[in-house]
């Protein structure tokens, strides 16, 4: 089998659900080893079990983001059963509170600043020292952190959603340069809003008539697939973009554009 990750490991937040799955599953089609690494262990190994089914090689393991000592772990384990990283998928999230800011109380300001941008910084951390201490060739590292639309607009009640989203394009762009001396790009996908878990969660939350109305904000007039924003994903970690380093990749039906 050859494809466009052929050769290549690749490490995956949020690997059991959504967006983060269908990546890693794209990923192992294309000839890639995948660590699916998910607070939730049981989804990620059915993901594995699915990749391994299709004759790739996965590995499931239990990691919460927050915890630097889990990342660390879950990188290491990674390298230890595969030989090495190439790639990296900083994936994994919450939706937030849905709460105007004079009804978001700190502590759920801060679980989802803690998930979604300390968790992307925390992942960047121990993912770039794995790939210096392997010797990373150069070119041959990227990254990928899943920011959203909202990492450049925002919504109503997504203080917590949309600010932590803003963060993940700074901290992508400190990263790209940081990295860049070690042969290593970081980049970010921005999705628009996706048929996932998380989509099913909002609509439940918000009710169906406000989610039919997002889905007329995209110039598309639909939401994405996980399989869609996976594309994306896999073009910023093939050599395809080598020359791609510190950007934001929109994968959003147009919803920015108007
Ligand atoms: N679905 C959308 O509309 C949409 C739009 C833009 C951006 N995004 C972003 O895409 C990413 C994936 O979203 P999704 O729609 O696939 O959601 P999802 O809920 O289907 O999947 C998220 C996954 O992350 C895992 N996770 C949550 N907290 C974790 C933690 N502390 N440590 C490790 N894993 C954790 C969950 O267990 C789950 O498997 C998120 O960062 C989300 O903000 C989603």
């Amino acid at each position: 089998m050859t494809g466009r990750m052929q050769g290549k490991t690749a490490f995956v937040t949020g690997g059991g659900s959504g967006i983060g799955r269908a990546t890693a599953l794209l990923l192992a089609a294309e000839g890639a080893r995948v660590a699916l690494a998910d607070i939730d262990v049981d989804t990620a190994e059915a993901a594995a079990a699915l990749v391994r089914a299709a004759g790739g090689e996965a590995l499931a393991i239990g990691c919460d983001v927050t915890r630097s000592s889990d990342v660390a772990a879950a990188v290491a384990q990674t390298v230890a059963t595969f030989g090495r990283l190439d790639a990296a998928v900083n994936n994994a999230g919450i939706e937030g509170a849905i709460t105007p800011i004079t009804e978001l109380d700190e502590s759920a300001w801060a679980r989802t600043i803690g998930i979604n941008l300390t968790g992307v910084f925390l992942c960047l951390k121990h993912e770039l020292l794995a790939l210096r201490a392997q010797g990373t060739a150069p070119g041959s590292g990227s990254i990928v952190n899943v920011s959203s639309v909202l990492g450049l607009v925002a919504f109503p009640a997504s203080a917590d959603y949309t600010s932590a989203k803003h963060g993940v394009i700074g901290l992508t762009k400190v990263a790209a340069l940081e990295a860049a001396a070690q042969g290593v790009r970081v980049n970010a996908v921005l999705p628009g809003f996706a048929e996932t878990p998380m989509a099913e969660r909002g609509r439940a939350n918000v009710g169906p008539e406000v989610y039919a109305a997002v889905e007329q904000m995209h110039a598309l007039k639909r939401l994405g697939t996980a399989e869609e924003i996976a594309e994306a994903i896999l073009w910023l970690l093939s050599d395809a973009s080598s020359f791609v380093t510190g950007s934001s990749l929109l994968a959003d039906g147009g919803f920015t554009a108007q």
